[in-house]
């Protein structure tokens, strides 16, 4: 937790942008895996952590916009919970050490809306994604499930985007430790990586390390030899001789600020040179990126410089052919690059994707492309200072989008569907890096970058 004046100074801004009605703010409740007490691992919705900071299960927070009380609602805990949780602090206690005055049992937040309400004001709330917040809100605002999120305010989320998107110095501190934890993570799995292991015992072995020093991933890790299946959580394979391994993985520190760092790695340790030659195209577009990323310039314009050197690659490997800048407009690297380069991460490794990704990755005179790929991109804006996104550039070799191209004559003029035969059992390449966009440019977020080129890559692996 921060120092409470941050949650103030947040507190604050939001009242700038939204100046009527009643803010409601959502913190997550347990959930239950198997059977209601064997739960999974608590996680605290990441707007309520951002503005209240408390992570505990089954509170919610009111905001009065015009007259700027704060309330947090909450039940102290009983002896029951006490023998089984140990003693907890009071819910004025937990308010007061965010700089917030007033608290209320829970059931109290049902009448103070209905107050609300019956005064006919607004109660700007957030689109809900867990259930029990969804049961709550509906019978709480007595809006139909299926409406719930169409009527979330949009003016409360523009508000919270617009300061969650500009990580503040506190924030960066955070983030380059969680990265310099994914470091570790990485790293460790590149030393540890055996000819003959199953892939999820390596998951297991990162884990360990992400579970040390944090207190969980940021998503599920991906770690696949079947790595043009872009989010592969299937880890049962062999890890056998002349494949490429994606490892694509991110931890949360107890903060629950993340890291998201994607390494393709030989798996005896060395890369043939068919691997090479796609692999230095990805390594050119991550570096190109990072170098590209600046205030004033937007990511969309990045990914599709990126997209560019892509497809110059490939045309270098004759696996397509044509004028590089017709074949990208025509949208050829969505065949290998069917995924946008990158995402924002904060508290969330996507962050605020549950606030809605145009709202959060496009700027107001930004449209989302419908193309393959380009579609897929989750931040678009401007860059600024502050912004922290992930540069994740890939090549894949999915058969059945391959075939289907082919089979459909999608961009047929210029892919050479026959070579692309020989690339089947390829798989693929993803090489993501966590950035920073400062005054003058970007930074690689953590203190160190993992091993990226070739000959990094293959002084590192096999030497524990
Ligand atoms: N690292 C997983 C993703 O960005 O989707
Ligand atoms: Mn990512």
């Amino acid at each position: 937790m921060f120092d409470k004046e941050v949650y103030i100074s947040r507190r604050k801004r939001l009242l700038e942008q939204v100046k009527d009605g009643v803010i409601l703010l959502m913190g997550n409740s347990e959930a239950s895996c198997n059977y209601p007490d064997n739960q999974y691992q608590f996680r605290q919705d990441s707007s309520f952590l951002y503005f209240f900071g408390l992570d505990k299960p089954d509170l919610a927070a009111v905001i009065d916009a015009e007259t700027g009380a704060e309330t947090i609602f909450g039940n102290d805990v009983d002896i029951d919970d006490i023998i089984w949780m140990g003693p907890q602090p009071l819910i004025a206690d937990q308010a007061a050490s965010v700089g917030v005055a007033g608290s209320a049992p829970f059931a109290k937040l049902a009448d103070c809306l209905k107050e609300a309400q019956k005064k006919g004001r607004t109660i700007h709330y957030l689109p809900p994604y867990r259930n029990h917040n969804k049961i709550l809100l509906h019978q709480m605002l007595g809006i139909g499930f299926g409406e719930l999120k169409a009527r979330a305010s949009v003016e409360l989320i523009k508000a919270v985007v617009a300061l969650r998107l500009i990580k503040e110095p506190c924030e960066i501190e955070e983030i380059d430790k969680a990265c310099n934890l994914g470091y570790t993570m990485h790293l460790t799995a590149m030393k540890m990586m055996r000819l003959g292991m199953v892939e999820q015992e390596l998951v297991g072995i990162m884990e360990g390390v992400c579970k040390s020093g944090g207190v969980m991933t940021s998503f599920p890790t991906i770690l696949s030899q079947r790595g043009e299946t872009l989010h592969n959580h299937n880890h049962a394979g062999i890890l056998t001789e002349g494949k490429l391994c994606v490892i694509d993985a991110g931890v949360e520190i107890a903060s629950h600020y993340c890291s998201d760092n994607t390494r393709t790695l030989p798996t005896g340790g060395k890369f043939t040179q068919k691997q090479k030659d796609v692999y230095t195209i990805v390594v050119t577009a991550n570096d190109y990126a990072r170098e590209a990323a600046r205030p004033g310039v937007t990511y969309r314009d990045v990914h599709l410089g990126a997209a560019k050197i892509i497809v110059q690659g490939l045309k270098n490997l004759c696996l397509v052919h044509g004028d590089v800048e017709e074949m990208v407009a025509a949208g050829v690297q969505g065949l290998f690059m069917p995924h946008g380069l990158g995402h924002n991460m904060g508290l969330d490794v996507h962050d605020m994707e549950d606030l809605g990704e145009n709202y959060v990755g496009y700027d107001p005179d930004q449209t989302r492309a419908k193309q393959l790929g380009l579609g897929s991109l989750r931040m678009a804006r401007k860059l600024v200072p502050g912004h922290v996104i992930t540069d994740e550039p890939g090549i894949y070799f999915i058969p059945a989008l391959i075939e289907q191209w082919k089979r459909e004559g999608h961009n047929a003029q210029y892919i050479d569907f026959a070579k692309l035969e020989s690339y089947y059992d390829f798989g693929g390449i993803r090489l993501e890096d966590d950035l920073l966009i400062t005054p003058t440019g970007s930074r690689i977020l953590g203190a160190k970058r993992l091993p990226i080129t070739v000959e990094e890559i293959e002084n590192t692996m096999y030497t524990d």
